[in-house]
This record gives structure tokens, sequence and C-alpha cells, in this order.
């Protein structure tokens, strides 16, 4: 399919995949097939289609990919896309902007609840290292408090947030990312692993849910909100952001610059080494939490 700005028309307000692509490991185990690695195949697949350059679009994972495939004489161009905002090359990966918005319109509509009903909303978001959505949602939103991976909570501390909330007659909202954990804890995980070798998480808000009606004697609640955030109608900010990102991977390849990422740096695109692009993930700060702490409790 030739992808000309004709053949892309109307799907600014879409969410997904146009070609059907998802996540996945070429590189694993798993990827070898009738005595081919995956390499091989990706190899062959875009000799005999003609095809002149990859563009790879994604987080870490994807990217991590597409730096070995560079680094193995593929032509690669990276696009950084994640809800997670956690790729240290870029200051803004496209994808965040709508995960964090969706996010905070559920907290919105949850404050309802938790006002009418005097009971403590635990709202689970996706995060696995990084808390980003976590810290900007629950600004946004005006949580009780924030959880996040980078720091490890201290369930007595959030409990006497908690309370301190429901004294001052305002809605206790806890929002909390997936990887966030207690300081006596590592963070909850099931058994499966995804193709990268990643532990599925999930359990953490329904844990302090149980600990705080525990600890408070007030009802608690946790609300999942799982691939909602990664799915549908994408904000303004993603649709520009994405928009510009393509015409600058498109420029790269013409250029012939692979192995480079194009990444946002104040409102400029610039190219940055792929290799660069995943080998620090970006991780809240200290001040920044700082920040949001001021309003906790
Ligand atoms: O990387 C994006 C992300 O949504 C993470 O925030 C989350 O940990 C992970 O993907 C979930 O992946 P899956 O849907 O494969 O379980």
């Amino acid at each position: 399919m030739v992808l000309d700005v004709q053949a892309v028309r109307g799907i600014l307000p879409l969410g997904g995949t146009i070609l059907g692509s998802s996540r996945t490991n070429p590189l694993g185990e798993a990827a070898f097939a009738g005595g081919q690695s995956g390499l091989d195949r990706i190899k062959e697949n875009l000799a005999s289609l003609g095809v002149d350059a990859l563009v790879a679009i994604g987080g870490e994972d994807t990217l991590g990919v597409a730096s070995k495939l560079c680094a193995a004489g593929v032509n690669v161009v990276g696009v950084p896309k994640t809800i997670d905002n956690d790729l240290g090359a870029t200051d803004y990966t496209f994808g965040f902007d709508t995960a964090v918005n969706i996010a905070m319109e559920a907290i919105d509509r949850l404050h309802t609840t938790a006002e009418s009903h005097h009971r403590a909303l635990i709202v689970e978001v996706m995060g696995r290292s990084a808390g980003w959505i976590a810290l900007h949602a629950g600004v946004a939103g005006g949580a009780n408090v924030i959880l996040i991976p980078e720091k490890p909570f201290d369930i007595e501390q959030v409990c006497a947030y908690v309370e301190h909330r429901f004294q001052t007659r305002y809605a206790p909202i806890v929002v909390v990312a997936e990887g966030a954990h207690p300081k006596s804890s590592d963070e909850i995980a099931d058994a499966k692993l995804d193709a990268f070798g990643h532990a599925r998480l999930g359990g953490v808000g329904q844990m302090l849910a149980d600990e705080i009606e525990q600890r408070t004697g007030k009802e608690a609640r946790c609300t999942v909100l799982g691939h909602i955030q990664r799915g549908g109608t994408p904000t303004a900010f993603d649709r520009v952001l994405a928009t510009r990102f393509g015409v600058h991977a498109i420029r790269a390849v013409a250029d012939g610059a692979f192995g480079v990422m194009v990444s946002l740096r104040g409102t400029s695109i610039d190219r940055v080494p792929l290799s660069q692009a995943t080998s620090q993930l970006k991780l809240v700060p200290p001040d920044r939490y700082a920040e949001a702490e001021i309003f906790f409790g």
C-alpha cells in the first residue's frame, strides 16, 4: 500500500493502527520460524516488497528492536509513540497527552461518587516504570495523593492523607500507577510475561483500597482504567505531534539519515541517534514529584 497523503486522509481522529501492526519481538526466540530468524525474515520481506526504509513507531520495546535492526543493516527511522512518555531522548511521545486526558476525565467523573458517598476512590492508571500518566492526570484531576513507581510509598502516610481529605470534606481520590509499590514490597504482577519478558502488572489499586478500608474504616473502592487509556480518538496535541513527527521521519528517510529517531525538543523536532532513544528511560524526577506533593492530603 502506498502511503501518500491521499491514502492517509481521514485517519487524524483514529487511534491504533491502520496497518494492523502491533508490538511484537521479532528478535525473540518465538519469532524463529522455518529455520529462519525474525531478522532474516524481516530483511527478506523488505527486499521482496521493495521497501527502502522501515519507520518504527513505538516506545521502549519497539524502538529497542528498531535500534537492533539498524545495527544489523536495516534502514530504520524511529518515531516516539507511547502513552508512557518515558523515552529519554524526547520531551514528549505521542499518545501520552490522550492517555492523560482520558485519565483526568475519569478522575473528574469519580469526584461525584467520592463526594456524595463519602468514599475513598482509588484510580489505577498505566505506568510500569515511570509515573508520568499518574502524575499529570493526578495533578490535573485534583488527586488527594499520587503514587508512582519511582517513589515507593508508605501506606500509613497514604491513609493519613485520605483521613485528612475526609476531614476537609472533599473527595479523597488516590491515583496510583500500576508499577507503584509500598516500601515493603515489589510491584504487584502476575506470572505471565509478554514477548519482551515484562511481567503483567496490575492489582496495586485494589490492594490500596483494601488497606485503606481496613485502616481508616472508610469505604474504599478501586477503578482500573487499563486499556481505556490507550484507545479512542487522540487529543489535538497528539494529532499535531504525530503529524509533525511523520513529516520529519519522512524527511529523514529522504535524506538517507537512518538510525535516528525524530524527537521533540521544546517546540522543535530534532533527530537523535536511535540508540539514544531507549538507552535511558525518562523517569519522574524527584523535584517534579515534590511539586505535586504540595497538594497531597
Ligand atoms: O507501554 C504502554 C503500556 O500501556 C504500559 O503503560 C503498560 O504497562 C503496558 O503497555 C501494557 O501492555 P499490555 O497491554 O501488553 O499488557
